[in-house]
């Protein structure tokens, strides 16, 4: 079993019962409760009320003004803010739930850190390469202390173990390749046109926040609650496309599989490139090394209708709108959230593999957002989707939008955090940030 499953295996079993009887959890708040705030408290930060209103909820924070009577009604003793970074500075603050738009999570969650805060972060951790990394190592040097978790909490499905453990266990041999796409299709064809002003209570000027100036548009705040980031998250400035929307999910069901590091190389290829908007069509591939129990593998991420073969005709892949595949030598496995399947390689066996004994299965991750809560509280305890594995995953994926910008090979070292064989891809692991605002706050 890998350190990582073994750890959330002894996790699980523990429980809350390593904390000493009586013992204070949040090191501000009494009665083993967490002083909490929430960033961006409306959409997605709703998903969050129920768990959150088992701790206490200290400090409420959007830039829309509008959203605080309702969030008041369930925490009515929160302070609100409109500005995140003074909400990080709430006295007394364990940690921080964070919902706001993809452009400032990596800012909230290293400023978060560098306050000593537990986050929990929603899905992408980054929308840069060099953001990811920045965060990552920033919790490297706080993890016995801190908990963190990304918002992937399609990660606690029982598919992703029963995947994990076919691959481990030999059910379509050496691992040769992982493959993830998504279908998720929006398009626009550049920001949105000035439009009217912001209300008064909506701070536009704190949404924009890290990123480039661009005009106010209603059209970037007028979708659903939690599905707003539809709204803007394929623009280069707010978001990073699908690759950080259902990309997150979709290569997590693989990433789980793999025990991957960072890759070697990332090349991509997809639909002509639009200053404003990131690609809808993209597919990238990337080299891995090999790690302690299988050979190097290749990696690919395809999006926007974009697909890897089928291995079989048929099998009409097209059918699972947001799957993974795996290739070995002696078959392959497809996967979407819910289900599996294993197609052998031609006429070839399937060698000597049966699923595991119940006493045998990887133990379930439980409930995504309380597993980190518990690690908040204890520390020792390790959570599912952690800035390590995570941040990695994102870096690799982002690493694939540098590759389609430049329209070449790109060959990384990911220890330094360059790539060596093109200037202009180096500059675009770093993403430009208005005068004012600093990543390491
Ligand atoms: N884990 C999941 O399954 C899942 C599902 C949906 C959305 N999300 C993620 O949640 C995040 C929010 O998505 P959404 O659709 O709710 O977006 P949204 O635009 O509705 O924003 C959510 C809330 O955050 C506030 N907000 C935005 N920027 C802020 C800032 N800088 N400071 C304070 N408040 C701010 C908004 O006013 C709003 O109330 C995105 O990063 C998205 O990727 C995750």
């Amino acid at each position: 079993m890998q350190r990582r499953h073994f750890l959330k295996t002894t996790a699980a079993a523990a429980g809350c019962m390593l904390l000493p009887r009586g013992a204070r959890a949040g090191k501000n708040a009494p009665g083993n409760k967490l002083n909490v705030a929430l960033i961006g408290v409306w959409g997605r930060g709703l998903a969050h009320y129920e768990m959150l209103a088992e701790e206490n909820v200290v400090a409420l924070c959007d830039v829309n003004e509008k959203r605080f009577p309702e969030a008041l009604k369930r925490f009515p003793k929160a302070q609100t803010y409109v500005d995140w970074r003074k909400c990080l500075d709430h006295k007394g603050l364990d940690a921080v739930v964070c919902c706001t738009a993809d452009h400032t999570h990596a800012f909230v969650a290293n400023w978060a850190l560098n306050r000593d805060l537990h986050v929990y972060m929603e899905k992408p951790l980054a929308i840069g390469v060099e953001e990811a990394r920045v965060v990552r190592a920033n919790w490297l040097k706080r993890k016995d202390k801190l908990a963190t978790q990304v918002g992937m909490q399609r990660h606690a499905t029982e598919n992703f173990n029963r995947v994990r453990e076919m691959i481990r266990d030999g059910a379509i041999g050496e691992l040769k390749a992982a493959y993830a796409w998504g279908n998720r299709q929006i398009r626009r064809d550049g920001y949105l046109p000035a439009q009217g002003q912001p209300p008064q209570d909506f701070h536009f000027d704190l949404w924009l926040g890290p990123s480039p100036v661009h005009p106010y548009n209603p059209g970037y705040f007028s979708g659903g609650a939690g599905s707003n980031c539809l709204s803007w998250n394929m623009f280069w400035d707010f978001g990073a496309g699908q690759i950080g929307d259902m990309g997150s999910h979709t290569m997590d069901l693989a990433w789980n599989a793999l025990d991957a590091g960072l890759p070697t190389s990332a090349e991509a290829t997809g639909e002509k490139f639009n200053p404003d908007v990131t690609p809808v069509a993209c597919e990238s591939h990337f080299e891995h090394p090999a790690n302690d129990w299988r050979g190097p593998i290749r990696v690919s991420w395809y999006q926007g209708g974009l697909m890897p073969r089928s291995p079989n005709p048929t099998i009409d892949l097209k059918r699972i709108d947001h799957g993974a595949m795996f290739k070995g030598t002696r078959g392959f496995l497809i996967a979407d959230f819910g289900t599996r399947i294993i197609v052998p390689w031609g006429d070839k066996a399937v060698p000597n593999y049966k699923p595991r004994a119940p006493e045998q299965m990887l133990p379930p991750v439980g409930h995504f957002q309380k597993q980190w809560i518990n690690a908040c509280k204890n520390p020792s305890l390790k959570t599912a989707c952690d800035f390590e594995y995570s941040g990695n995953m994102i870096e690799q994926m982002l690493l694939g939008l540098v590759a389609y910008r430049v329209g070449k090979k790109i060959e990384y070292d990911s220890v330094a955090g360059r790539v060596t064989n093109s200037p202009e891809a180096n500059d675009l692991l770093r993403r430009p940030y208005r005068a004012g605002w600093t990543l390491d706050g």
